[in-house]
Formats: C-alpha cells, sequence, structure tokens
C-alpha cells in the first residue's frame, strides 16, 4: 500500500484514494488559513489546495490544469491539485505558503 508522507507523517492509502481526501482525514493541514473553511470542498475550483508532490500520482486532469494556469497560480509550477490527485504509489508531498499555497517559501 501506497506511504504519503507529510508535514512529518507517514499516512498509508489504498492506491487510488484521492490525495486531498488522504491528507484532510489525517489531520494534515492542506489548507492554509482562511482557506480551511473557503475552499471549493474538492471540485477543483478554489486552487487553494495546491501541493506539490514527488512520487507516483495520476496525471493532472483538465481541472487541475485549468485552475492551475489561473493566477495566482502559474502552468510553469510544478504544483498540483491535491483534490484532483490519486495517490498511485508512496509520495512525498510539500506545502507553501500563501492562501493558495502559491508562494515559493515551504510551509511544510
Ligand atoms: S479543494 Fe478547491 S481546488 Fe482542490
Amino acid at each position: 500500500m501506497p506511504i504519503v508522507e507529510a508535514q512529518g507523517k507517514k499516512i498509508e492509502c489504498q492506491v487510488g484514494d484521492n490525495l486531498r481526501q488522504v491528507l484532510i482525514n489525517h489531520g494534515i493541514d492542506l489548507h492554509n488559513g482562511g482557506s480551511k473553511l473557503i475552499n471549493c470542498r474538492g471540485i477543483g475550483s478554489c486552487g487553494t489546495c495546491a501541493v506539490k508532490v514527488q512520487g507516483n500520482v495520476s496525471e493532472p486532469n483538465w481541472r487541475d490544469r485549468a485552475r492551475r494556469s489561473i493566477p495566482p497560480h502559474s502552468p510553469s509550477r510544478d504544483l498540483r491539485l491535491a483534490c484532483q490527485t490519486q495517490v498511485l504509489g508512496d509520495i512525498q508531498v510539500e506545502k507553501f505558503t500563501g492562501f493558495w499555497g502559491q508562494y515559493e517559501q515551504i510551509l511544510w
């Protein structure tokens, strides 16, 4: 079973699990600040679940690409929307600062 490393935790999940749900269900602070309350709940429209992922995950779908092409995100940045990403193997996840997690400074 895949291991998700995030915010100092190692979480075991199933192949194909939704990354946003895995993180939230295990108490990871996926959403920064006010975006904990103000977010789209995983439909891929707000962009606040953006993270950097290393490891085996699904290819970016059209919602992921579309939302990350709109500021404050940038399509050239190697982020992913956790809510549009399936875990396929062991991964490491990083979160950056900013309401959308859009800045360069690593939060965790
Ligand atoms: S939770 Fe809104 S885009 Fe992922």
